[in-house]
């Protein structure tokens, strides 16, 4: 069946779909009320704890004395003016633009506007199980596709739907495939969903070729892209805004419930796409490092800006090198990118052993974007203590903030998956 959608959703501006339903402006500043209170299972690897009323300064003390830990976090809530905001609707209408704008001009460039035209076709499959949907997208310039893999449960309308923007390209149709990676076995049997996003097909992770996907429908492919446009990792965040245009349309999924999930280079773009488009009530992104979760100022721990532009000159736009061996001159910090996914629930997974993505830098990141949900009512970051390290293989898990730290090495591995089915990571 094909399916023909003309405009599709720009995806901002709209309500929150959890916050929308689950928490009215007049109890933004109960967290407690919004916030059932989130059982942990103690003994289990992936048990998830919880405080009542704890919350974080605007910039986060750090408490061993590495040199990097001298980079503060900074307030997301300051305008660039210098006016702090202090309310939701200056922080929508001032702020949150102006750092949008910012990301967009410094890091990850300018995004590709929506297609003039975008088609689904499921290949008029009938089973729920393993269903491919071709995406196709128009612009100005050509036309291109993209696959995403959709694996439903049997057991009736699914609890959510994880959107994995695969970048291995390494979910089979098998729904029984048992991986680290993408466990869709272990998804489908907690009652999830899982939609696997051929990222590869958007925008091929290859210098030479990365415009082959859905860059070229837009710029001519014989002339050189703009200094400002964003490149794969872009293209990968505006690919995942596409596949929810697709489960808006599914009748098995419950768009309202799509948490948008990446790893690494993945995670980098899954906090992307978070923060532009408000659809996903959930953002998961694990062990991200260098221009996802890690604090930028952090340049030497862990991969500077330096390494990561020249070892994927591809990832990011030419504007960005400016900031390499330059970091403290950055306008944003990516505190500030994790905040403007407020008040969609923002998940950050680390790993113990992951060095080339600064953990702590992790860590200091998700704690400096804690003002921007505190203004929402769900300032609880859910950790026991600012302290690094906080305890291993447990996740935390405030109203709508979520931390663990994994042990052992860089990977999106089973304990990670146990930590995001445990609960409900959409719930409050
Ligand atoms: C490299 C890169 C990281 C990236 C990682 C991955 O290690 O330096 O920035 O996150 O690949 O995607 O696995």
């Amino acid at each position: 069946m094909v399916i023909r959608q003309q405009q599709p959703t720009a995806g901002r501006g709209r309500p929150h779909p959890i916050v929308g339903r689950a928490c009215s402006a007049a109890l933004l500043a109960t967290a407690v009320f919004c916030a059932p209170f989130i059982h942990p299972s103690p003994g289990s690897p992936a048990a998830i704890e919880r405080t009542a009323g704890w919350t974080v300064p605007a910039v986060p003390s750090q408490d061993d004395d590495s040199p990097s830990d001298s980079a503060p976090a900074p307030n997301p809530l300051v305008l660039d003016g210098g006016r702090q905001v202090d309310d939701v609707q200056s922080w929508e209408r001032q702020r949150r633009p102006e750092l949008l704008e910012a990301f967009q001009e410094h890091v990850y460039g300018q995004s590709l506007p929506p297609p003039e035209e975008v088609t689904f076709d499921d290949g008029g499959g009938s089973g729920r199980s393993a269903k491919t949907v071709t995406i196709n997208v128009t612009g100005p310039a050509g036309s291109a596709s993209f696959t995403l893999r959709l694996f439903v449960p049997d057991t009736g309308t699914p609890k959510g739907t994880f959107l994995l923007i695969d970048h291995r390209g390494s979910v089979s149709d098998d729904a029984g495939s048992s991986s680290g990676y993408a466990p869709t076995a272990k998804i489908l049997e907690a009652g999830y969903a899982l939609a696997a996003l051929n990222a590869e097909e958007v925008a091929p992770d290859d210098a030479g070729s990365y415009r082959d996907g859905v860059i070229n429908a837009f710029y001519p492919a014989d002339q050189d892209l703009p200094s400002d446009a964003g490149r794969t990792i872009s293209a990968w965040a505006w690919g995942a805004s596409r596949a929810m245009d697709y489960l808006e349309t599914d009748p098995d999924i419950d768009p309202s419930k799509v948490a948008v999930i990446g790893h690494s280079r993945g995670g980098k773009a899954a906090f992307w796409a978070g923060a532009q488009d408000t659809r996903f009530p959930v953002v998961i992104s694990n062990n991200s490092g260098s221009t996802g979760a890690k604090l930028a100022r952090r340049d030497d721990s862990g991969e500077s800006i330096s390494a990561i532009t020249d070892q994927f000159p591809h990832w990011f736009p030419d504007t960005y090198r400016r900031y390499a061996g330059n970091a403290e001159s950055l306008p944003v910090e990516q505190n500030q990118l994790l905040a403007l996914i407020a008040p969609g629930r923002v998940v950050v997974g680390s790993a113990t052993d992951d060095g080339n993505a600064d953990p702590q830098g992790e860590f200091l990141s998700y704690l400096g974007a804690a003002p921007v949900y505190e203004l929402y009512g769900l300032g609880d970051t859910g950790l026991t203590s600012q302290s690094w390290p906080p305890a291993e293989d447990r996740g935390f898990r405030g109203p709508g903030m979520s931390y663990h730290l994994r042990s052992g090495s860089h990977g999106l591995e089973d304990t990670d998956w146990d930590i995001y089915l445990n609960g409900d990571l959409f719930e409050r």
